[in-house]
């Protein structure tokens, strides 16, 4: 018989010595075997089985056929050089793509993406012949069996359990937590210390922003100017109804927080309309308001204001303030009411702030504390 040929099933013999045989092959219609039996191994003691220093394994031997074992050879031979031709792909792939990577320039386009492409392809090449090998060997030069695992009893056995008492007081042991105070000291200065890093880090959300967020660039005697224009308002020049933006004057030079939390709208109502909250009637001049255009749900700028109903409206999400009655808040998500500036007029008639707002401006979340 050739080498390449199959051999004709013959009968089987134990060769792996006691307590090892053959599986159960299928028996076809005449009676013989439909595939060649595989090797069995026993996984773990059966439950019966008295356990011995391999833990109950046995083992079944493969076929001692001589023309079996020559065909066998071969064709192990063969897979193996299959797998080895896979990996030297692999290893040339890697190759083209260093060399790809160093030799090919990118000084044009076109030569670039020829590069990318090459790139692509070697390191695919390189990525898939390696797993298709690995692959490859497992399948057909890793001896295949079928592996029986016999159920065992549900609770361990006292000695079993004596046994990993031990083994875990041992390992303890060896790594000797008790006996090397140095090194479990320090590990416990080490392991101690690392959380510190997620604190650490907090310092990229930047400085902390102290009082600057409950303070503007309002000052005592800032003249209010007109943002549109950049000129001082003054008292009688705006009609009833009208509403101004307004900063402080020379608003230009102000840092960027300030200029963040000082927009101010400036509101003429109609004469009688107003209703000052007690301690605020002197924060109002001839009917005009100032008020923080900084929304108190999220920080939009509250410009829409409906002259018939002294609403002044967000644009976000809509809530609504009743600016006759120191803009409290009638409707939507903001939880208050704006912020009021105190103004006055100097002799000349233009309005010029009493103070900073005495309350932060802005989401309602800066009003605690
Ligand atoms: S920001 Fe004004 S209602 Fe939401």
């Amino acid at each position: 018989m050739s080498d390449s040929t199959p051999p004709a099933d013959g009968p089987r013999r134990s060769a792996a010595g006691p307590g090892v045989g053959s599986a159960p092959s299928p028996v076809g219609p005449a009676g013989g075997d439909l595939v060649p039996a595989a090797p069995v191994r026993h996984v773990g003691p059966p439950p019966s089985a008295p356990r011995g220093p391999a833990g109950g394994l046995t083992r079944t031997a493969s076929p001692d056929d001589l023309d079996r074992v020559q065909f066998e050879a071969a064709e192990d031979n063969r897979a193996e050089r299959r797998v080895a031709l896979t990996f030297v792909i692999s290893f040339l792939a890697t190759v083209g793509f260093i060399g790809a990577y160093i030799f090919m320039k990118i000084d044009t386009a076109s030569y670039g993406s020829w590069q990318n492409y090459v790139l692509g392809a070697t390191l695919a090449l390189a990525l898939f012949t390696l797993g298709a090998g690995q692959i490859m060997w497992a399948k057909s030069l890793i001896p295949k069996e079928y592996a029986v695992q016999e159920r065992h009893d549900g609770a361990s056995s006292e000695e079993e359990r004596t046994a990993l008492e031990e083994t875990f007081l041992a390992g303890a042991d060896q790594l000797g937590i008790g006996r090397r105070r140095l090194a479990r000291r320090t590990l416990l200065l080490a392991a101690g210390v690392f959380p510190l890093t997620g604190l650490v880090i907090l310092r990229d959300l930047g400085p902390a922003p102290g009082n600057t967020l409950r303070h503007t660039a309002w000052r005592r005697g800032n003249y209010l100017v007109d943002v549109e224009t950049k000129q001082r308002i003054q008292a009688g020049e705006m009609r009833i109804g009208a509403i101004l933006t307004v900063m402080p004057e020379k608003y230009e030079e102000l840092t960027e927080e300030e200029t963040a939390t000082s927009p101010t709208i400036l509101i003429r109502l109609r004469p009688g309309e107003n209703q000052p909250l007690p301690g605020r009637e002197n924060w109002v001049v001839g009917g005009h308001v100032a008020y923080s255009k900084i929304c108190t749900h999220a920080g939009c700028p509250t410009s829409l204001f409906e002259t018939q109903t002294a609403h002044l409206l967000c644009p976000c999400h809509q809530s609504t303030f009743k600016v006759d009655q120191g803009c409290k808040v009638i409707f939507g998500p903001a939880a208050r009411a704006l912020p009021q500036l105190p103004i006055a007029v100097d002799p000349n008639g233009y309005f010029f702030a009493q103070s900073d707002y005495l309350e932060p401006v802005g989401p309602s979340f800066w009003e605690r504390g």
